[in-house]
């Protein structure tokens, strides 16, 4: 394999108000210096892209810092190691690291993380045995989701829904999803083996809700907020638990959305809501990959993922996202 001596990476040069587009993202070359001693020199196969990376495009304090001004973005990305002045790295080592959105890059050590290279396809690392993965199963500890539990997921058919469904399953739950399309609704139901499955465009999601779980809900994860978490307030029973994950129907919102109208249920059902950021999982990162890893290598779980080509696909399938694009994981292939 050649030794690459330059990379494309994508910045981002003006911050989105609303959707944003290509305009507020521009596509560099950069020169890659000599490789100095202590360092690793990594091509990368795959990038993720991601919902919380529209709320880093934002200026202002957050649980993570905003991404720069006209500097390279950041993001999860799996890559093979071609030159290392390390000894704990060699040449043909696989490893992921948070330096997605380029194709190449020279890190420290403590930078990257080796994973094992025999696992196919290696994007699974961004996906099931990745972040969304991670997020998936530690909202579930959080939840204390277990056996006999009714469970509804929104985002059902994305990178985090998918896998807590079918985790959910094999906890002994019934499982409900949501998601954008009849396509998402039959791999649900028949990829993924939930109870049951609606697109939440055919009707409100709390008259499909009532046909689905009549009894009401011991769990809502959530992925989706505004309306969506309205209905699951109103479909959970006592002592019901909302296991708080993400609000994608509004990152794109200029003005924040009002909190649901029906709030008042948390008090009267004596809920528990339950915020999750992954990142503070990572002292169990280990747990989660021999629980999660072995489902996955045992064929108990599954890694659906939408694949789209080329550095210049990226900007596009991150956009994708907030139009229901995606099948599972979205990832970009970068070689
Ligand atoms: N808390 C954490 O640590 C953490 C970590 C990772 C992810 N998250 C959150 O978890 C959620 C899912 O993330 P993911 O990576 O798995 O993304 P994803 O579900 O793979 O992709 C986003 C999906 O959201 C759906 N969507 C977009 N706009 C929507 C809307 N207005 N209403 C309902 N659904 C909409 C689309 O599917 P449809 O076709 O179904 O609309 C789309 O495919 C996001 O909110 C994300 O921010 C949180």
């Amino acid at each position: 394999m050649t030794t690459p001596t330059t990379s494309r990476e994508i910045r981002l040069v003006s911050r989105p108000r609303g959707l944003p587009n290509a305009a507020h993202f521009t596509t560099t070359d950069v020169e890659l210096p000599p490789l100095q001693d202590g360092e690793v020199l990594v091509r990368n196969l795959f990038m993720s892209v991601d919902p919380y990376m529209r709320g880093r495009m934002n200026e202002g304090p957050s649980y993570v810092t905003p991404f720069a001004l006209n500097a390279v973005l950041e993001g999860g990305a799996i890559g093979e190691v071609v030159a290392s002045r390390v000894s704990a790295f060699k040449a043909g080592n696989i490893v992921t690291s948070n330096f997605g959105w380029r194709e190449a890059f020279i890190a420290r050590p403590q930078d990257l993380h080796s994973v094992d290279p025999g696992i196919a396809p290696l994007s699974v690392y961004l996906g099931a045995l990745g972040m969304t993965g991670m997020t998936a199963w530690a909202g579930l500890e959080l939840g204390e989701v277990k056996a006999g539990d009714v469970v509804y997921i929104s985002g059902a058919a994305g990178a985090v829904g998918n896998v807590a469904g079918q985790l959910a399953k094999l906890r002994g739950c019934r499982v409900i999803g949501s998601a954008g399309s009849t396509e998402k609704v039959l791999f649900l139901r028949d990829e993924c083996g939930f109870d049951a499955a609606f697109d939440y465009h055919v009707g409100p999601v709390a008259e499909q809700l009532k046909v689905e779980a009549p009894d009401g809900i011991d769990v809502y994860f959530d992925n989706v907020g505004g309306s969506t978490l309205e209905a699951a307030l109103g479909a959970l029973r006592i002592h019901g638990r909302i296991i708080a994950c993400g609000g994608i129907s509004g990152y794109n919102d200029e003005k924040p959305q009002p909190g649901p109208s029906n709030y008042f249920n948390v008090i009267t059902k004596r809920l528990t809501i339950k915020g999750l950021i992954v990142r503070d999982w990572m002292d169990r990162q280990d747990e989660f990959e021999k629980e999660v890893g072995g489902l996955f290598r045992a064929g108990q779980l599954k890694n659906k993922e939408t694949v789209v080509a080329g550095l210049d696909q990226a900007v596009g399938a991150f956009l994708g996202l907030f139009s229901g694009k995606n099948l599972g994981k979205m990832v970009v292939k970068l070689a």
